[in-house]
């Protein structure tokens, strides 16, 4: 659960990027908007879980939110310290940005990047340690891994610790490079699909081991997945959030039980209604109209789901509804079916779409 001091805060964040599509560099550049508009708090102990399907932005959004990419506009800021300022030569921040880059810390999705294959287990545990914790003689060290091995189910750790990446199966990889994350002592792990490339069973392992983990530390994480069943595990078992990503911007944000229960926006009951683990009941749910992902180069007018969303109308075409709460004041949705005075509701709908309340 939350304690309500925030630790890292995304205002107006955008991240564009430029790329080439032709011969000519100057002539022939496209914008690819990754992360559009998107606003994000998060406080000591968050647990909070962002879903959306490949490409949506999720990776670029998570990078920019423990400062790894810098956004084309709006700001970043850690316990209130604009992390891009800090980063400049000679600004004298109030939190310096070396105290910054070890509060956020990032566990990658593929097993074998996330450890150096050229170190052993010991060597690649024992640099955090050098690093951040100068008080610690070589013996503590060593104790501090051995205990941290010993607490992951890495038995005995000795073994462990002698062991070099290729000698361990990608759970136990994983599991190293959460605790190497943990030793930094830092406030927020980004965890981008860091359990995606494991078997189901020891998904549910790892994650349950990382949300044991947070107590101990108290961290908060930041869970990416493409899989709402992972994001749901880790966001429910931890009363934490669960956002819903769309080509770039955060369509749905709320405690993660009240959006599963009461999904405001028609793109999360599509995400919902695709998860069989998640027994809907009803079985009416709409699917989507069009099955083709946009182009985030040139994405859609107005609301961006419109040219899949089951409920599309020419409103939704022509402009953007901006995120709001409707009941639960935490819970924000962007898109018009939650304001009942919305000119939405007075609109044709689009080909294929219907208009029900
Ligand atoms: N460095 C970059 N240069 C150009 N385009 C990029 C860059 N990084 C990401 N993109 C583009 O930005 C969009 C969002 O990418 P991102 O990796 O954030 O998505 P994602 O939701 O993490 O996808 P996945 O589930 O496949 O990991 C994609 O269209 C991607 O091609
Ligand atoms: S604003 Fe319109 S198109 Fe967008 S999700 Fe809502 S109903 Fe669908
Ligand atoms: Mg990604």
């Amino acid at each position: 659960m939350s304690t309500h001091e925030t630790v890292v805060s995304l205002s107006g964040v955008d991240v564009h990027f430029d790329t080439e599509s032709g011969i000519n560099p100057f002539t022939d550049s496209e914008t690819v908007r990754a992360v559009d508009d998107v606003d994000l708090e998060i406080d000591e102990k968050d647990v909070i879980a962002i879903v959306g399907e490949s490409g949506s932005g999720k990776t670029t959004l998570g990078k920019t939110a423990v400062g790894l990419q810098k956004p084309t506009s709006g700001t970043v800021s850690y316990r209130g310290q604009d992390v891009w300022k800090a980063r400049k030569r000679f600004s004298n921040p109030e939190i310096p940005f070396s105290e910054i880059r070890r509060s956020l810390q990032i566990i990658h999705q593929d097993p074998e990047s996330s450890l150096n294959p050229h170190k052993s287990v010991r060597s690649s545990l024992e640099q955090p340690l050098k690093k951040w914790q100068k008080g610690l003689g070589p013996e503590d060290r060593e104790a501090r891994i051995l205990a941290m091995l010993q607490k992951v189910g890495m038995s005995p750790p000795h073994d462990y610790a002698e062991r070099y990446p290729h000698q361990l199966s990608g759970g136990e990889t994983q599991r190293v490079a959460l605790i190497r994350a943990l030793l930094m002592n830092p406030d927020l792990i980004l965890a981008d699909e860091a359990v995606s490339a494991l078997d189901v069973s020891l998904r549910v392992e790892m994650m349950d081991l990382m949300l044991d983990l947070q107590d101990s530390f108290n961290t908060s994480y930041l869970f990416i997945s493409h899989d709402l069943s992972n994001a749901r595990y880790v966001a429910e078992h931890a009363d934490g959030y669960l956002g819903v990503m769309y080509l770039g911007e955060l369509v749905e944000f709320g405690p993660a039980k009240e959006v599963l229960k009461n999904p405001q926006h028609p793109y999360t009951k599509v995400l919902r209604w695709a998860t069989p683990s998640l027994e809907i009941t009803d079985e009416t749910e709409p699917p989507v109209r069009k099955i083709d992902i946009p182009d985030p180069v040139n994405p859609p007018s107005g609301c961006r789901f419109h040219t899949r969303c089951p409920y599309a109308t020419g409103h939704c075409r022509e402009s953007a509804p901006e995120s709001r709460s409707a009941d639960v004041p935490e819970h924000r949705t962007a898109c018009y079916r939650i304001d009942e005075h919305s000119d939405y509701w007075d609109a044709e709908p689009l080909e294929g779409a219907h208009v029900d309340r």
